[in-house]
Parts: structure tokens; sequence; C-alpha cells
């Protein structure tokens, strides 16, 4: 394998709290040594004056809709699209036809993953059978197949007595539980966030009561069973609130925020924009607040992009009718750059939100750019202007919030394993 110098960025590696301009030296897949002006020969340079070179982007949510679904996205276009946000690995919710609960999906996703991915795929199996919250998987196997977690994402676990026994199972396989928090019965037909908005358009409302509901409970159930409880795209005040509490009482839950949550507000519905529609909703300008100020303190433990492609047709229809979800891959790195920009984040707590956390969340490689670890790297231009365009973008699907939007802050590389597999001239490389 080739050797590949990184030369003269900003090396931000929360792993070592290293903070310096330096050089990286890749090799054999692995950081060999980082540090000022390293002299060797015979090496590929990669110039990164300018540049943020930080451990590659970790992304503990993503639907890569293979198999399936292969008409909005599938495992070589969202790994396309990963690698070209700056994600190294990405972890797959289950919600494909057919659902992710038995080894054999598991085993064809990390296969397909294997041949088509330039990004390190992990899957997410499913908790119970058919995501119909009933019948456990079995976790043992699916574990030995190489799913890295277990959630009914998309659809929650009403059933508190199934909720504790797959914590109680996840133990035994040491596999966190990724708990989608949102009560259907509170729910109901919700579209968007219940408040002032919702009333203005006419919009049927699903209050942030029901994520805290279920957050709650599944911190009681968490402490009941002393496993590892991961909340999802937590969205608001409450719920935030609810997990800081629990953490500080020592219950072991980790949680992650999305950069929707983080930056929009329920007031981008207006114009009944189907882009704005995802679940758990869009919430209030407190929520957001909340989000941010818990992602800030480190009551929420890492930023995940639920990039939840679906196809044009689907999006194009009444507010009511469209799926949830919008692309997140590619818009993830410039989108809550902003919370570097507005001094809430420094740049290397910002990269242990979207690496080094999410690495030790799934005890994966990664998350490091210490000598001897994995030389998954990113480079980031955290000053380059750019308006992103979907339909110049690695993924199948054009849903996303951001799309003509101006943007700052962009990925100009992204190495696995210590081969480059994308850059921002001539995109993805495989
Ligand atoms: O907005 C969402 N879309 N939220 C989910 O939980 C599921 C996802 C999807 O699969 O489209």
């Amino acid at each position: 394998m080739s050797r590949i110098l990184v030369r003269g960025g900003r090396v931000l590696d929360p792993s070592t709290d290293r903070d310096e301009l330096a050089d990286v030296l890749l090799e054999s897949g692995r950081v060999v040594s980082v540090g000022p002006d390293l002299r060797v020969d015979d090496v590929e340079v990669i110039e990164a004056a300018g540049c943020w070179v930080v451990p590659g982007f970790i992304d503990l949510h993503s639907h890569l809709r293979e198999p399936g679904q292969e008409y909005k996205e599938d495992i070589a276009t969202g790994g396309r699209a990963a690698v070209a946000g700056g994600f190294t690995a990405v972890a797959c919710m289950a919600n494909t036809q057919p659902v992710n609960d038995d080894p054999a999906t598991t085993d064809f996703i990390i296969d397909r993953a294997r041949q088509d991915s330039p990004a390190r795929v992990y899957p997410v199996a499913a908790a119970t059978k058919g995501l119909e919250g009933r019948v456990m998987t079995e976790m043992a196997a699916l574990v030995d197949a190489g799913a890295v977690a277990f959630s009914d994402d998309g659809k929650t676990i009403m059933d508190s007595g199934v909720m504790r026994h797959v914590l109680e199972y996840s133990r035994l396989v040491d596999a966190p539980v990724i708990t989608h928090a949102e009560d259907r019965t509170l729910v109901a037909d919700g579209v968007m966030n219940e408040g002032a908005v919702s009333t203005r358009l006419g919009l049927p409302g699903n209050p942030g009561i029901a994520e805290d509901v279920l957050v709650a409970r599944d911190l009681m159930l968490a402490e009941f069973t002393e496993a590892h409880l991961h909340v999802a795209h937590v969205s608001t005040r409450g719920a935030v609130e609810l997990i800081r509490r629990a953490r500080d009482r020592g219950v072991h839950v980790t949680a992650e925020v999305a950069p929707h949550h983080l930056t929009l507000t329920d007031e981008s519905v207006t114009g009944y924009d189907t882009h704005a529609k995802v679940a758990p909703p869009l919430r209030s300008e407190a929520d957001r607040d909340a989000c941010r100020a818990g992602l800030v303190d480190g009551t929420l433990d890492a930023i995940a992009t639920d990039h939840a492609p679906h196809a044009q047709h689907e999006k194009e229809v009444d507010f009511v009718e469209a799926p949830p979800g919008m692309i997140g891959f590619e818009t993830a790195a410039a989108v809550t750059l902003e919370l570097v920009r507005s001094g809430d984040l420094t740049p290397l707590e910002w990269i242990r939100r979207l690496s080094t956390n999410p690495a030790r969340i799934l005890g994966r490689p990664g998350g490091s750019l210490g000598e001897g670890k994995t030389a998954d790297v990113t480079i980031v231009d955290p000053e380059r202007a750019w308006v992103y365009d979907p339909a110049k973008g690695c993924s199948k699907s054009r849903n996303s919030p951001w799309a003509g939007k101006s943007l700052t802050g962009r990925v100009v590389a992204t190495l696995v394993e210590g081969r480059r597999v994308y850059d921002v001239e001539r995109g993805p490389l495989t």
C-alpha cells in the first residue's frame, strides 16, 4: 500500500487533544506519524494548507435503502455520498425491504458494502422482527453476522415489556439499543411540530411531549436493566433535560442530534415544503436552542445525519402524504460548522461529536489520528463557500432543505484506511 503525506494542515484530534499545524504520514492503512515538517521520500503528498485534517467522520444514523428501495439510494451511492460528506463510516438503519432482522440480510449488506461502498458500513439490525415491536430478533446471531447495534428506527417500540427484554438481551451481546423515541399514540396523525406554526398552516401537529414521554420511559428502562441506551435524533428541550439528568444519575445513555434539529425550526415548513418534513419533526426555536446547548455541554454526544433519501415523486405530493426524511451526508459538515463560527463549539469539540464520540459509542475503530490508528482521515476547508446542488451530489435522491443554499465549509478530501476515496475536484474516486 502506498504512503501518503497530508502536509501543512491544522491537525485536530480530539482523542489526543491535538490542535496544531502538522503533517500526517499514512502507510499501510495506519497513521504512522504526526508532527511538524515530516521529511519523507517517495510519498504521495496531499497539500492541506488552510484546511483542517481530522479523523474521518462517523455517522451513527443513516438509511442506505438497500436491499429493497434502490430507487431512493443504494449502498454504492450512499457510500459515495458519505465520503463526499467526509464520513469514513456510516451506520445504516434496519428499515430496508426486507427489514434487516436476520443474519442473511446483515450478511448481504456487509458483502455489498465491501464490494461497492468507499465508506465503511455498519449495519444496525432490527430489535424486533419486521420492526413490528412484538418479537425480538436473534441478537446474538445478528451480532455474529456483523450488526453493531439494534434499533426499530422509523418506528417506536411501544410495548414497554418488549423494550425491557431488548435492553436486557443487548447487554449479553454488548451492543447499544438505539431508540426512535416518539410515542405513537401522542404523535397520532401529526405531520409537523405541534405549535403556533402548525395551527397557522392548518396541519396536524406532533407534540414534543410524544418524544419526552418515550425518552423518559426508555431512560427508566435503561436504568433498570443497566443496558446501553442510545437516543436517536433528539429534537426537544424536554428530551435533552431528561437525558442530562439521567446521565447525572449514572444511567448508561448516549444521544445524538441531527444537523437539521440544530439549525432549523418548524418555520421551515411554511410554504408546505415537504423537504422540511422529517421524523421527529423540526421543532420550536426553544427546542432547537436546547439541542444546541445539549450538544455543547456534552449531554448530546454526537452529530448524526439521519440521511433519509426519498425519490422526487414521493416528495412532490401534498405535505400530509409525503414521507418524512431528508438527505444529509453531503451537507452535515457545512451546516454544523455554524456552531463553530458562532463560538458554541471549538473546532476540536466539533470533531469530537462527528468522529471520536461516535466511534466510542459503537466501539469501532476511528475517531483518532493517534500513531498506529486506522488511517481514516477527512480534510475540511472551513472557509470554502459553495452552493449545494443535490443534482450534482452523489446521493440518488435530492430531498434536502439546503438545496440551492449557499454554504460555508466543505470537505475537500476523504481517506479510508489510507486510501484516497474522495476529492472535491474529482468527486468519488471509486
Ligand atoms: O424522517 C425520518 N425518515 N425519520 C425516520 O425515523 C425514518 C426515516 C426514513 O426511513 O425515511
